[in-house]
């Protein structure tokens, strides 16, 4: 547990060099889908005898290498490419600078391949407005390589600046403080300034432009998007301060400035994405009546546990999602009720048993520390870290026995950790060091710290959890669940009177747990519910796996048009999954990926492509 080293990169380690700032200098070229410019980084050298740096870089050119402070070129050479972790940068450090303390600033010139993982290039005719292209950026976890040469390890902290040149017409944002335009050389092109003055991991930088509209959503917050959706995005995040108020009630100040929101367009591959001073959302989030706006919260929350504190690798992802989605279910507790926060427990264990039961007990991804030698992280991204990681804090707090004393720890942990990058032993040291007059009465003899770590499958304790909201729920999942198929005929719309989007997410969350229905029992669900209208993503999504589970061949354009329709991995990737398995649905599914995947996210196409492939064997 206490290797440091970070198995997802192959630049310098941590230990022996850190980036302390970058500089970039960026134009953005829509037509050949090229980022060309370059890169200063600002090096301290923490050792004696560093005589070379390696940086990560994935699909870069590189055209020069430089020190800054007399233009002198330095060697460099790209080593072979690895087959997930990308292609080596080594240079060849100057002789005067390689000893314990120096400080080198050495300027890349490069550009970046129109098939950098870290970015999806729209048309115009994939954009809401079809008049003009659009970029984005998702760096998490290992893509920022595609964009920069860099230490790409969540152990480097940096901060940075940016000058970014885009067509006139268009506006550029970054994860940074936003300082101003000006005019560029062509006059067809403007550049926009971007400062980030906290030290951030790589990974958190993060890059949009487009034809971009804001409307001012609270006093820190500007919410952005194409003109389309700015309205609708307006009133569905309209609690964003009061999520910010709450957050800093448990987790101490907001050290960032500025929270803006951009949605994005139906292909980003997540729900969200904490980039600093600019969480990016998914416009499936968009449900019209504010139902998904939890996912706002999360991001929120991530602006302490994840970008101040950050994981020093990705094996320990879990101090950042299992936090963040600990924090998020406080900031739900206050903004709604302690049973909120236990109704969202609940589905969250489910969904950990959901996750364990596909990958079998036994996998090493059901560890909330797993070993990710020689495995690329997008593949083992699941929901173990957040809802295995959430539940064990859960657990903690119950033995600590207060909720304040434990947002008393949470505020010190944050404090004593920020603007750093830590492992699970740093988090458990000073677990125990805050609370050490509990650790000595016996508070956690029972706590089997190894198992909840390294244990495969389930957790080893399920805490007790209120289950005033998830009765109803669990009630009616267990009615249509047991109905035979002369009952169902005489079930009706009252049974879901009185539940709100998230009870009805959860029975179907419970109801795709259970054996699948007939053909039957899912037209009648149809008939009494009609969930195949919902505007709730979460929902229709389920109705559409569950109608698949169920054999029920009418939902197949539906649900072939909702994989294609929205990018959001979590939706996409299980729905193509289901109808490649299914046979009436295979080949209809198999040639609309073929047909999509070319204007798809990268990461979605390549993801999807895996899973079919694993399925056509
Ligand atoms: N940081 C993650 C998204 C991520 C993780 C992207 C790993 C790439 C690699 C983000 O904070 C997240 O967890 N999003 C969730 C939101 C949910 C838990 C409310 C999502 O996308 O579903
Ligand atoms: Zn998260």
């Amino acid at each position: 547990m206490d290797r440091r080293d970070d198995k997802s990169s192959l630049s310098t380690s941590s230990e022996e060099v850190v980036t302390e700032n970058f500089s970039l200098e960026w134009n953005i070229r829509f037509d050949t889908k090229v980022i060309s410019g370059e890169i200063v980084l600002d090096l301290k050298i923490l050792r004696d005898g560093v005589s070379q740096l390696v940086l990560d870089t994935s699909d870069l050119q590189i055209d020069a290498v430089e020190n800054t402070s007399n233009s002198e070129k330095l060697k460099f050479q790209l080593k072979e490419p690895h087959k997930c972790l990308g292609t080596p940068l080594e240079i060849i450090l100057p002789s005067e600078v390689q000893k314990k303390d120096s400080k080198v600033s050495i300027k890349i010139t490069y550009k970046t391949s129109p098939t950098a993982s870290a970015v999806q290039w729209l048309k115009p005719i994939q954009t809401a407005g079809k008049k003009h292209p659009y970029l984005f950026s998702q760096c998490q976890a290992i893509h920022a390589r595609s964009l920069m040469p860099c230490q790409d390890s969540p152990s480097v902290k940096s901060t940075y600046d940016a000058k970014v040149t885009v067509p006139r017409d268009l506006i550029a944002l970054m994860s940074a403080e936003r300082c101003g335009v000006e005019p560029s050389a062509d006059p067809s092109e403007k550049t926009f300034l971007f400062k980030q003055k906290v030290p951030i991991p790589s990974y958190l930088l993060a890059v949009v432009v487009g034809k971009l509209e804001s409307r001012k959503i609270g006093p820190r917050t500007l919410v952005w998007s194409e003109k389309e959706y700015v309205e609708d995005a307006e009133y569905e995040f309209s609690e964003t301060e009061n999520m910010l108020k709450a957050a800093e009630e448990i987790l101490g100040p907001y050290e960032w400035g500025q929270y803006d929101l951009l949605i994005l367009p139906p292909s980003f591959p997540y729900g969200g994405m904490e980039n600093p001073c600019l969480t990016f959302i998914t416009p499936t989030c968009l449900a019209g009546n504010r139902s998904l706006a939890n996912v706002v919260a999360h991001e929120i929350a991530h602006s302490w546990t994840g970008n101040l504190v950050t994981n020093c690798s990705w094996e320990h992802f879990w101090l950042n999602e299992g936090f963040t989605v600990f924090a998020e279910r406080k900031i739900i507790g206050r903004l709604q009720s302690k049973k909120h926060r236990d109704f969202h427990f609940i589905g969250g264990w489910k969904e950990l048993h959901n996750e364990v039961q596909g990958y079998g007990a036994k996998h090493n991804y059901t560890k909330l520390i797993p070993n990710l030698e020689d495995v690329d992280p997008d593949d083992a991204y699941s929901r173990v870290p957040y809802e295995k990681g959430s539940i064990f804090l859960y657990y903690l707090e119950k033995l600590v026995g207060s909720e304040a004393e434990f947002e008393d720890f949470l505020k010190s942990y944050i404090q004593k950790f920020k603007f750093k990058s830590i492992n699970t032993a740093d988090w458990k040291s000073f677990f125990l060091s805050f609370f050490h007059e509990k650790e000595s009465s016996g508070v956690f003899a029972d706590v089997d710290w190894d198992q909840w770590f390294y244990g495969v499958g389930m957790p080893p304790v399920k805490p007790s959890l209120d289950t005033t909201l998830s009765s109803a729920c669990s009630e009616l999942c267990q009615k249509w669940s047991k109905a035979e198929e002369q009952d169902v005929i005489n079930f009706s719309s009252v049974d879901i009177r009185d539940m709100d989007s998230g009870q009805i997410i959860e029975f179907l969350r419970l109801l795709l747990l259970e054996p699948p229905l007939t053909d039957v029992c899912v037209r009648e669900m149809h008939r009494c519910f009609n969930f195949n209208a919902s505007g709730n993503a979460e929902i229709k999504f389920r109705w559409l796996r569950l109608c698949l589970r169920a054999s029920y061949e009418p939902c197949i354009p539906s649900a072939i048009e909702f994989a294609t329709k929205w990018g959001r991995l979590k939706f996409t990737r299980p729905l193509f999954r289901d109808l490649f398995n299914f046979k009436p649905s295979h080949e209809k599914a198999t040639s609309a990926f073929n047909d999509h995947k070319e204007n798809m996210h990268p990461i979605t196409s390549s993801m999807i492509a895996k899973d079919l492939k694993e399925i056509d064997g």
